[in-house]
């Protein structure tokens, strides 16, 4: 965080149904793309932020995403952030172990969105619910 120079405005988009999850997708690519991530790294963070919003979505009954552009001065990246007022995750290490659901997911979605982005952040209560911060940087 302490090496960001330059902040972008945030694009934000609410996530209250699937067609909205659908738009997050979009939203990350177009950004992801115009700050020159490769195509991989384009993939890699639009199935992260995907399985983020649908958490959004399902756990925590809906939120926002934004996405800002970040300049370290060396390098340009994304920021999203995955905000919600739901209940909160109150185990998050058993929530970050491959195939913790307590959905009747596959349980990869946290844990699979981590390894794809390469700065993960999550604060989370029952107060506050859950915002969860990932960056991923052009290589
Ligand atoms: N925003 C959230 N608010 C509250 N709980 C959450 C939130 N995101 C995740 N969780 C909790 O963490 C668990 C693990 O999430 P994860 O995305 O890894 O798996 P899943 O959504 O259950 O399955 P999958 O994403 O593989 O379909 C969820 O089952 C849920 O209990
Ligand atoms: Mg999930």
């Amino acid at each position: 965080m302490t090496t960001d120079i330059g902040l972008g405005h945030p694009q934000a988009q609410s996530v209250r149904s699937d067609e909205d999850v659908v738009r997050v997708r979009q939203l990350v690519r177009s950004v992801a793309v115009a700050v020159k991530l490769s195509l991989v790294d384009q993939t890699k963070v639009v199935t992260a932020a995907s399985e983020l919003a649908r958490n959004t979505l399902v756990y925590g009954g809906g939120g926002t995403v934004e996405v800002t552009t970040v300049d370290s001065g060396r390098r340009k990246g994304l920021r999203i952030v995955f905000a919600d007022s739901g209940p909160g995750i109150a185990d998050l290490d058993l929530a970050l172990t491959d195939g913790y659901t307590t959905g009747g997911g596959l349980g990869l979605g946290l844990s699979g969105s981590r390894r794809l982005v390469d700065e993960f952040e999550i604060e989370t209560s029952a107060e506050t619910g859950t915002r969860i911060t990932v960056t991923k940087w052009a290589r």
